[in-house]
């Protein structure tokens, strides 16, 4: 690769080429406290919220050269004065002999070799710990006696981020740092804006002893700031001002003279950007100056992954797959369930956007095996601003747990999304398989209100509040019969005024039923089950009677019967959705399904991707709202919005087609972007939200990285339907659908307490078929894996191959999921 390559045994990408086409960025800590390092050791960190309580000011519109948030200055004495250079290659781009950057679990390892010192620089928040820690190792590869100062600068922000570029004054007026110097020589910068100095302080500190420290940007770089971050002039002084700025762009620098370093020789320093109360600062800011506390914190970091990933465990005959499934997927699960979409290089944190309710309900389905504690506690609060009508308030902020409509409407458009609830029945139903937790279901969480307090507001079980939520789709349906689309459904931008109807939203719902319905017969409520069979088979045959297009289905209708998506229309003829999650709802028909996806195939798919429809809108049009504001090709409007490609997946795999699944999951996947990177440009080891579709001139150019639904589904498509490793309310089925040219795979699948050893066999090359189900030796009736409760590994054997007829219908009949 031009820029890096997968190190599996480490479970890191390593950058060796500092000039990626974009910052390539990984995370630290949670939103809790943490952020954003980036490859060149910027960083942009924050605690809780990264709207309102922002520590780093990091401005990603600036070019790539550019410091920000965080860097560090590495200073050799001359006998002329100092040669400076950043160790971090930012901002002072000086020639290197060695660049690595190594992207691992929670943590970002940079490690330099620039004029004969090699710097090693680990980055990383400590489990549970409000503090970055910056575990930085100098050597001296030269053969003789050097002096060196290592000068780390953090640049802080206002807390209120978007304060800090709306206001010029007040903002600098306010900023304050003070300064303690301790009896071993360290030093320990307080930042906070004054208002916020009996709350909240941010600190800089060090485990050495400091020469001396900076504290006022205007000073640091010199000369009215016509000095610059690529050369600060004040590091041609011998010692830094010590300056406790009482107002301006607040930094903090820290110069550590480490005197002379011999040969071969390695000097530690740690460093610590952290947010406490001010009581505790001190106190908090000794427990890392402590090595031993420092290499404890980075393996508990590591046996945090370590037990999350071991859940899921694969061996298939394609190595970027096994890298993707085993490593960077669940990482980026875990990455999106934690951020939402708050925090990323492209969605900035800054604005009124909170934790979604759609998005974190499919995000939470990502993370299920692994981190089932921190999925259930998200659930809870989505759960928490469901209305006592079954819709859901389209987003919430976490530290306050106010909920708002989302994006503002024009009058008299609907003041809900029409999809939203239905996510949450998938995710609890996808939960309690995983867990068993059934008591879950009966938990009390109340509905939300903005009038009333907490105390006040109507409760009811979480089984209650997925009932509503499937009560809110069934009456609120239009002309067609079809359910309302609202503002919007999962496409955002389609904004489609008065009654308009969805198809997607009806087959969500179809969904939820038959998640319902299974959940329903296993609980043995059977009335429930009935009347939610019905009413997925009454959904089935409106879907089937008004939106079969005759080689597809219709995407919407509008409130005067209008279709959009459908061969009547010039632009947005055929949409994905609208295809792949008819067949996953099991609304269409074995027919329907096949043609479906064959139209998918021969009008949407380029080999960067499924594209979301097509032809494109070209030119704004108010009546089909957001869509129509990019070109053609781009996002929404004819791209390949990544979301959307693992549905195509699933509905390949339920009708039996492994090969077309794998080669929609590979050319996706960005393990596998090897020659196409500088056309791509993001990171190579996450999923992007966007790739421009081919109707854009710069096509298979990706965008949005990290915070994606994209990520969860991914996922899920691996594991529960390519690899067919799922978990359902008896136990774990294993049904997979996969290339008949794979011989097989194996799989550790960590399961209710019990570990499964399975090696799946493909003597005779199907792609879909289990013939035989051995556990221990012994053969099992059916493909459900049952669970142990020895908390034993088990090794079981399934072997693929061609069914016998009746099994083959019995087999199709569930893979359509007719509601019988
Ligand atoms: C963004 C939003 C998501 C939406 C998608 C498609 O990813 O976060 O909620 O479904 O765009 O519009």
């Amino acid at each position: 690769m031009k820029y890096g390559f997968f190190e599996d045994a480490k479970r890191e990408y390593v950058i060796t080429n500092p000039k990626t086409p974009v910052k390539w960025t990984n995370y630290v800590g949670t939103l809790a406290f943490g952020g954003i390092v980036d490859h060149t050791g910027g960083s942009l960190i924050c605690k809780g919220d990264p709207a309102l309580n922002r520590i780093v000011k990091y401005m990603p519109q600036l070019p790539s050269s550019e410091f920000k948030g965080e860097g560090m200055y590495i200073r050799i004495k001359q006998p002329d004065g100092y040669k400076i250079f950043s160790p971090f290659f930012v901002p002072t781009l000086d020639h290197y002999d060695k660049y690595e950057c190594h992207v691992g679990l929670g943590y970002q390892r940079i490690v330099s070799e620039f004029y004969g010192i090699r710097t090693d620089v680990t980055i990383f928040v400590p489990p549970g710990e409000n503090v970055v820690v910056r575990d930085i190792k100098v050597t001296n590869l030269g053969d003789e006696l050097v002096e060196l100062d290592v000068v780390p600068v953090v640049e802080f922000t206002h807390f209120d981020a978007l304060k800090q570029y709306t206001n010029a004054d007040w903002v600098p007026q306010t900023m304050t740092v003070d300064a303690e110097k301790n009896a071993d020589g360290t030093v320990l910068l307080r930042q906070y804006a004054f208002m916020k100095k009996q709350y909240e302080n941010n600190f800089f500190t060090s485990n050495v002893p400091v020469d001396s420290f900076e504290t006022d940007r205007k000073v640091f770089l010199g000369d009215n700031e016509y000095g610059t971050w690529a050369n600060p002039l004040e590091l041609q002084e011998d010692h830094l001002s010590n300056i406790e700025a009482r107002r301006g762009d607040t930094i903090a620098a820290l110069l550590h003279k480490l005197g002379e370093v011999a040969p071969g020789e390695t000097k530690r320093i740690v460093t610590q950007l952290g947010q406490d109360e001010p009581a505790k600062v001190t106190e908090t800011s000794k427990k890392f100056r402590s090595l031993e506390a420092v290499d404890a914190a980075f393996a508990e970091l590591g046996a945090f992954w370590d037990e999350y990933l071991s859940k899921n465990w694969i061996e298939t005959p394609d190595a970027a797959f096994n890298s993707m499934v085993n490593i960077h997927n669940p990482r980026q699960c875990h990455t999106t369930m934690n951020w939402s979409r708050y925090l990323s290089l492209y969605q900035l944190g800054l604005g009124a956007r909170g934790i979604g309710f759609r998005d974190s309900s499919q995000d939470v389905m990502g993370v299920l095996a692994g981190a089932p504690d921190e999925a259930k506690a998200l659930m809870r609060r989505l759960i928490s601003v469901q209305l006592p009508n079954g819709s859901a308030m389209h987003q919430f902020f976490p530290l306050t747990m106010e909920a708002n409509e989302g994006d503002s409407r024009e009058e008299g458009d609907k003041q809900w999304y029409g999809d939203d609830h239905l996510w949450i029945v998938q995710a609890v139903s996808a939960y309690v398989k995983e867990t068993g937790d059934y008591a879950f279901l009966d938990e009390e969480i109340t509905f939300y209100s903005k009038e009333l307090p907490l105390a006040e507001r109507e409760k009811g079980t979480v089984l209650e509040h997925l009932r509503r939520a499937l009560e809110f789709t069934r009456t609120h349906t239009g002309k067609q019969g079809l359910p309302l689309l609202g503002f919007a459904d999962w496409n955002d931008t389609v904004n489609l005024h008065g009654d308009a109807e969805s198809v997607m939203i009806a087959s969500l719902y179809g969904r939820a039923l038959l998640e319902m319905i299974d959940l329903m017969e296993f609980l043995g409520d059977k009335t429930s089950a009935r009347a939610y069979r019905a009413n997925h088979a009454h959904m089935k045959k409106v879907v089937n009677e008004v939106a079969w297009d005759g080689e597809w289905y219709a995407r919407y209708f509008e409130e005067d019967g209008t279709p959009i998506g459908s061969k009547e229309n010039s632009e947005g003829q055929i949409y994905t959705n609208a295809q792949s999650w008819t067949v996953f709802s099991g609304f269409a028909d074995e027919d329907r399904a096949l043609q479906a996806l064959e139209s998918v195939n021969s009008k949407l798919n380029t080999p960067c991707g499924i594209k979301l429809s097509w032809p494109g809108y070209d030119g704004f049009d108010p009546a089909k709202g957001g869509v129509t504001t990019y070109p053609p090709g781009a996002k929404e409007n004819g791209g390949i919005f990544l979301h959307s490609n693992p549905w195509v997946m699933i509905a390949e795999t339920m009708v039996g087609n492994g090969d077309r699944a794998f080669q929609y999951y590979n050319q996706i996947n960005p393990a596998a972007q090897n020659d196409t990177i500088e056309r791509f440009e993001c990171e190579p080891y996450c999923y992007p939200q966007n790739i421009l579709g081919d109707e854009h001139p710069q096509f298979g150019l990706a965008r949005n990285s990290w915070l994606s639904g994209t990520s969860s589904w991914t996922y899920q498509a691996a594991v529960k339907h390519i690899l067919g490793l799922m978990p359902c309310h008896q136990g774990l089925e294993v049904n997979p659908c996969i290339p008949a040219e794979w011989d097989g795979f194996k799989a550790t699948r960590k399961f209710r307490g019990t570990t499964y050893n399975i090696e799946v066999k493909n003597p005779d090359h199907v792609s879909k078929g289990v013939v035989s189900v051995t556990i221990d030796g012994e053969a099992i009736e059916g493909n459900v894996l049952p669970v142990f409760t020895d908390g034993k590994a088990h090794s079981t054997e399934v072997v693929m191959g061609v069914m016998v007829e009746e099994e083959q219908s019995q087999e199709s009949q569930k893979m359509v999921l007719a509601e019988g």
